[in-house]
């Protein structure tokens, strides 16, 4: 039997997608979640897709009663993978305090409890923003990390520099902390996906849901930028290839295969796509146009950004497997199981 996993924002994007992966690794699953931007039906599509209902606790993080009561009830818990966090950009220049509260307090709650209850380690869910606009690209592990440019970023720095300085204080666990890029995508049974609330702000949402007619045009901000269509580009990264590298850092952890306490992983594929290349992979994959128009640039926005993703490839022996095209696919058959279902 292996030992359970408690997986904080377990119903959300990535963090359900990842529960999938563990369950399907034989993890049994304990969930935490204050459905704050997701719902309990999402244990549903897991339980469709695996045949198991993970066990859930509907709580805030940032409340330590009910983090020990839920560590008191669920016994054996090994390790932890933190996906409880706010994190729209945009909201976090408009409430600060809700996110350092929100992302910070649920990071340090954490922390106490894992050296109150032996738990040998935490897998973290860090950005690429850490990464800022890079001065080259790809971006390594190495590349500096430049000053956040919104409070949502400022809190995973904070939280990386937090998880260092407790384990090298000697805190009794280790951490493996993993960069995502942009996750995009959905479980190919289409049974669970993204859901965000209201006007999606990510590009991906944004696209699908116009590509279906709830929004009339998507924007792309900027074709000025120095990059050869002149907009943005991002590393895409397939959300069920993100989660699988959730599976593998945990298992270094329990099974002390790593040598350091902390290791940092950037999560991408190594490919860099524009937005309108972006749209154009959708719209060939799916047969499907996307009225879209150009606008100017959104304030904030990143030129390019990609990463290197050698070390997780050679350390974890993780690779983006999915190719961008079957993303697509996976996003648009999201889209319209939720049409399907009278949700969207
Ligand atoms: C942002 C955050 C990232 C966070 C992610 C998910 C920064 C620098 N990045 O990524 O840390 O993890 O959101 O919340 O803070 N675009 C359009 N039209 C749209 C929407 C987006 O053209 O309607 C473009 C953007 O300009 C960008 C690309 O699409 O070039 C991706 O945007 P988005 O999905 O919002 O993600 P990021 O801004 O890259």
């Amino acid at each position: 039997m292996k030992p359970r996993i408690l997986v904080t924002g377990g119903t959300g994007y990535i963090g359900s997608h990842t529960v999938v992966e563990l369950q399907k690794a034989g993890y049994p699953v304990v969930i935490i979640d204050n459905l704050s931007n997701s719902n309990a039906e999402v244990l549903d599509g897991i339980e469709r897709i695996t045949g198991i209902r993970p066990d859930f606790v509907e709580a805030d993080c940032t409340d330590m009663t009910a983090v020990r009561a839920l560590f008191d009830k669920y016994t054996g818990i090994k390790g932890i993978i933190n996906f409880a966090a706010s994190k729209a950009v945009g909201e976090s220049m408009q409430k600060p305090v809700l996110y350092y509260r929100n992302n910070l307090n649920t990071l340090m709650n954490l922390l106490d409890v894992m050296a109150e209850r032996d738990v040998k380690g935490i897998v973290f869910s860090s950005s690429c923003t850490v990464y800022g606009e890079p001065d080259v690209n790809p971006v390594t592990e190495q590349s500096p990390i430049k000053k956040a440019t919104s409070p949502y970023g400022n809190t995973k720095q904070i939280s990386e520099e937090i998880i260092t300085d407790v384990i090298n204080a000697g805190a009794p666990f280790k951490s493996v902390i993993l960069r995502y890029f942009n996750p995009v995508g959905a479980h190919p049974s289409a049974e669970i996906g993204e859901l965000p609330n209201g006007v999606p702000q990510n590009l991906i949402p944004f696209l699908t849901q116009t590509a279906i007619g709830i929004r009339k045009e998507l924007s792309v901000f900027g074709n000025d930028y120095n990059t050869p269509d002149g907009s943005c580009i991002r590393d895409y990264i397939d959300v069920v290839d993100l989660a699988k590298a959730h599976v593998i850092a945990v298992e270094r952890m329990l099974d002390d295969k790593s040598p350091e306490k902390i290791e940092i992983f950037n999560l991408g594929t190594g490919n860099g796509l524009s937005v309108l290349e972006l749209i154009n992979t959708f719209e060939t994959a799916t047969g499907v146009k996307v009225p879209h128009k150009i606008v100017g640039r959104r304030a904030g926005d990143i030129e390019k950004v990609w990463a290197n993703p050698k070390h997780a490839n050679e350390v974890l022996g993780w690779k983006a497997e999915t190719p961008i095209a079957d993303t697509m696919r996976s996003a648009w058959a999201w889209q319209c199981k939720l049409r399907e279902r009278g949700i969207m």
